[in-house]
């Protein structure tokens, strides 16, 4: 089958490993992908948003399938354009229509969805710029810390936690009136703070069925002991040792059961992957955010957990028989550990030639931001290269992508030495 990925990160690569050994043989094709992606798939340079480009990719090479990495072309419809082409509407895509895609694209919206359907989360108001003084009431109605949410996409920096009163007004200012994350933040979302341990469940529907896969929980902060500014994610464990049945039972019942009954009632058709952050807050879960995509770089411990043909379960997807499919999984733990370049997530250098990593053994190598310059390897983004690795249990995952990062290099190489120090 023609298989055509849209992104360039550790998520596609991982996806297109995976894809690549299909008992069926696939022809892929990623669009633009990486230095990974380009051994085993042809990379096309358009952009994940250039729905016309993808449109003449589609038909010069013949794509049955296209799978969406990431968030933004969803948001912006992809799904949608394909269904309005008369000449794309039978090919299938992975990925929610532009409706569904509001979960991510708006936090507002997403804090709607889950009132409505009785799903547990924080309680929540939100405000626009002609509603300063109601949110500052609205603050002082509640307790340190003070979680503040621009509502639309804000590239994972749209979300402030402030200690201090007058540090969350003003910072509530800042972004309904001055615009911080532009058009993202004229909504803003402020609601309770809940303390507890995060952690993600991802689900697969077709709008009818769905499959619960791997949980994993990442690690967002550059540096060590979660500490330092956000970033798309420094290394991932699946599953968390600590989700145990009973909780994923309650997860199921009170999370995952009314989030893909809710879509149907709403009549918002998805067809893909639901990424739901949680915290557990005590022994019970409450959704943080859904994401309409899989993560970055928990698809890197959660896919290559999945035995599954996943071109057979996209087929099911697309013809919404998911119901039949059975999944299977590796019940061994999945680790990665993802090294970036220094200074990220602030400025950094880019073109540092990668070496090393060929000699890896026992682990496997997911590229995120490299790129092939005259025939060599070098990076090309913040987060270059993921390292993921099976044991019996999460310590011994991690100790052997630990050993073979000994053998990569690249100039000012960057990773964090702890993953999983809190479970
Ligand atoms: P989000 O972009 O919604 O995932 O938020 C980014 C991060 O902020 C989350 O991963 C949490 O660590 C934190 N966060 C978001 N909402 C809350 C909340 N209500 N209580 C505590 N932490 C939160
Ligand atoms: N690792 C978090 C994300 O993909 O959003």
């Amino acid at each position: 089958m023609n298989i055509l990925i849209l992104g360039s990160g550790g998520r596609e690569h991982t996806l297109a490993w995976k894809l690549d050994q299909d008992e069926k043989p696939n022809t892929l094709f990623v669009a633009p992908g990486n230095a990974g992606t380009a051994k085993i798939a042809k990379n096309i340079p358009i952009s994940v948003n250039d729905f016309d480009g993808i449109k003449k990719l589609v038909l010069s090479e013949e794509i049955e399938m296209v799978v969406v990495g990431p968030e933004d072309p969803l948001v912006n419809g992809v799904h949608d354009y394909f269904l309005e082409d008369a000449e794309l509407k039978h090919i299938p895509v992975i990925g929610p229509q532009r409706a569904a895609a509001e979960l991510e694209g708006s936090k507002e919206f997403a804090k709607k969805f889950m009132t409505r359907h009785k799903i547990p989360t924080a309680a929540y108001q939100s405000f626009t710029a002609t509603e300063l003084e109601q949110g500052y009431a609205f603050l002082e109605s509640l307790h340190a810390p003070y979680v503040l949410k621009a509502d639309g996409l804000a590239a994972g920096k749209g979300v402030l936690i402030l200690q201090d009163l007058n540090e969350a007004k003003k910072e509530l200012r800042t972004m309904l009136v001055d615009a911080k994350f532009g058009n993202a933040s004229a909504t803003v979302v402020i609601e309770e703070f809940l303390a507890g341990i995060e952690l993600s469940v991802f689900v697969l529907t077709d709008g009818k069925g769905y499959k619960v896969l791997p949980t994993a929980k990442d690690y967002k902060r550059i540096g060590e002991g979660d500490t330092g500014l956000n970033t798309g994610g420094m290394g991932a464990i699946s599953p968390p040792p600590f989700v145990d049945q009973e909780f994923m039972n309650k997860i199921h019942e009170r999370i995952v059961i009314p989030t893909v009954e809710g879509l149907k009632k709403d009549n918002l058709p998805y067809k893909g992957f639901i990424f739901i952050g949680l915290i557990k807050v005590g022994d019970d879960p409450f959704v943080i955010e859904y994401n309409v995509r899989l993560g970055d770089p928990e698809t890197e411990v959660v896919v290559p957990r999945i035995k599954n043909d996943l071109t057979a379960v996209f087929q099911a997807v697309a013809n919404q028989t998911l119901d039949a499919i059975q999944l299977e999984l590796d019940e061994r733990t999945a680790s990665t550990v993802m090294l970036v370049s220094g200074g990220y997530p602030e400025a950094y250098e880019k073109h540092k030639t990668l070496s090393g990593y060929d000699q890896i053994e026992d682990s496997l190598v997911f590229h995120a931001g490299t790129q092939l310059k005259d025939g060599e390897v070098v990076t090309n983004g913040g987060r270059v290269m993921a390292i993921t690795s099976f044991g019996d249990n999460f310590k011994e995952a991690l100790q052997k992508s630990y050993k073979n990062i000994e053998k990569v290099h690249f100039d000012k190489m960057n990773y964090r030495k702890d993953i999983g120090f809190d479970l």
